[in-house]
């Protein structure tokens, strides 16, 4: 991470009593406190309706580090030091009214604290607060810039589907400007999509082969092993499309197959990430059934343990529709991709927690050796996300020995093999770069609405036709089998990278 201190600042949280707040944020700023890269002089109020006194909160967000810190020895001096400049304020986000005392309690803290006036508003509520938390900000006067900056931090999702999206950007910004809006997908801060940029980008081998002419496939998997757990009610109107692929899959996509940028200036970048969505082919209504599989999970066993079938969780219908998984075959059209599928998938209840981008190069154009199993292979660029983050190259070697015999061996690096380099957490890198105002990892208003614009036909085609299956595939496995129907050309399938829980076990091959 960059090492500089950013300017002081009060941190408000909207949320302040939820999940994301406690496991997320808070740990979050207090890695960034043990690294000193907090401000000289901050303050954090967080904002719940329940109610809590500030002596309470501390003792919360205390257990929260305790638990969620990613440093599993957390010193207790320095959890008092950084708890002391929390603050928690029990109010209705909804109205009007209480954003005097919000005014008044931020000028307090102001002088106490000495933040210059500059304030940070995070929005960890449900999405359909946002709005009104803006405007209520706005008519109290929190929007200004006129005495310090103003930042609004917003999850997503960012609307439901196009329409919704480009409403909510369109009100956004009549209370403020795009370059206030910092909108939060946190794939974006993962080290290892970032790295994406510097391994394109920073080496001289890559460039000439990252195209049409070497590329076969492109591949990107986001595999959970989880289930939907407390969050069906979220879920239900949600599913595998607006969850993960209209967000974080559709970004690695677009860091996978963008330009270089003519800098690492934040609209440079975002601009040739914008390119690649603008230059998805638009997959018609009519096409759905045939490039977009979309599953659920069913109930199973796994190692003796009954798993619930997703229609059985909380806040779940008993005839819900509601993909779990989702897989889509899709087209660049530019000069560099035309040609090249991609294909995506994400599910929930998978063998294991993975995500990776494998990237398919041509085979030789003429076959000199052949494998014992008979099986040609090409060459694979396995570039893991998560867990275990690095690169693995996947070629062809002779065995010893007498004849051509071909194996297929891998060079492997890992990123924890980078002594004495901690890997920050996702919203550590997120929030830091809003405190120093760089928007380069957040999703600008124009992604957003394009990547709806390619999503939306794939939403009406499920609203309108009942007749598109929705496929049952049992909880620890890789999603309906049809889903390898999906990819062009004889015999191939995704890469798996470990085995259907349900068999014999797991093994990895990462
Ligand atoms: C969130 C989704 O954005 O990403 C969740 O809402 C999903 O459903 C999560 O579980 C996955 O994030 P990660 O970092 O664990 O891969």
């Amino acid at each position: 991470m960059k090492m500089e201190n950013p300017g002081n600042l009060i941190l408000v949280i909207f949320g302040a009593s939820g999940d994301l707040t406690s496991r997320k944020l808070i740990p979050a700023l207090f890695s960034l406190k043990t690294q000193k890269l907090l401000p000289e002089k901050y303050a954090v109020i967080g904002i719940g309706r329940s109610q809590s006194s500030d002596e309470e909160f501390r003792k919360k967000m205390k257990e929260s580090i305790i638990s969620f810190s990613e440093d599993k020895n957390p010193d207790v001096g320095q959890i008092e030091n950084f708890t002391g400049s929390l603050s928690y304020l029990s109010m209705d986000e909804l109205s009007a009214e209480s954003y005097e005392k919000l005014k008044s309690i931020l000028a307090e803290t102001d002088i106490i604290y000495g933040t210059d006036a500059n304030y940070i508003f995070y929005m960890a509520t449900p999405p359909s607060m946002y709005e009104s938390i803006s405007l209520n900000l706005a008519k109290a006067g929190l929007a200004e810039e006129s005495s310090g900056f103003r930042r609004f931090i917003i999850e997503k999702p960012f609307g439901y589907d196009l329409e919704s999206g480009r409403k909510l950007n369109r009100n956004l910004h009549e209370l403020i400007a795009e370059d206030q809006i910092y909108r939060i997908d946190h794939y974006l801060g993962k080290e290892t999509v970032q790295n994406l940029l510097v391994m394109r980008f920073a080496n001289g081998i890559f460039e000439p082969l990252w195209n049409r002419n070497y590329i076969h496939r492109v591949e990107i998997t986001s595999a959970e092993s989880i289930g939907v757990e407390e969050r069906g009610g979220y879920y239900e109107s949600s599913g595998a499309l607006r969850d993960m692929v209209q967000n974080h899959l559709l970004q690695m996509a677009g860091l996978t197959a963008m330009e270089p940028p003519s800098s690492m200036e934040s609209n440079a970048i975002r601009n040739e990430v914008l390119k690649v969505f603008q230059s998805l082919q638009p997959i018609r209504e009519a096409d759905v059934p045939k490039q977009v599989i979309r599953g659920q999970y069913t109930g199973s066993t796994i190692r003796g343990e009954c798993i619930s079938g997703y229609r059985y969780e909380k806040g779940v219908a008993p005839d819900s529709r509601t993909e779990t998984f989702v897989a889509i075959k899709f087209f660049i059209n530019n000069w560099r991709w035309g040609g090249v599928p991609f294909y995506i998938r994400t599910g929930k209840r998978m063998p294991t927690r993975v995500t990776e981008i494998v990237i398919h190069f041509k085979r030789t154009p003429h076959h000199l050796f052949q494998r014992e199993n008979g099986l040609l292979t090409s060459n694979q660029m396995i570039i893991r996300i998560q867990p275990d983050e690095g690169i693995l190259l996947k070629f062809d070697m002779k065995e010893p020995g007498s004849g051509f015999n071909v194996k297929n061996v891998s060079m492997d690096f890992h990123y924890k093999d980078l002594a004495d380099v901690r890997v920050p957490s996702a919203y550590e890198r997120l929030l830091y770069d809003v405190m120093l105002a760089d928007s380069t990892l957040f999703s600008r208003d124009d992604e957003i609405e394009t990547a709806w614009k390619f999503i939306e036909p794939i939403q009406k085609a499920w609203e309108k036709n009942h007749e598109i299956k929705i496929y049952g595939y049992p909880a620890g496995t890789w999603g309906p089998a049809n889903s390898n129907d999906l990819i062009e050309g004889c015999g191939l399938t995704w890469r798996y990278p470990c085995r259907n829980l349900t068999d014999d076990g797991l093994y990895c091959e990462l």
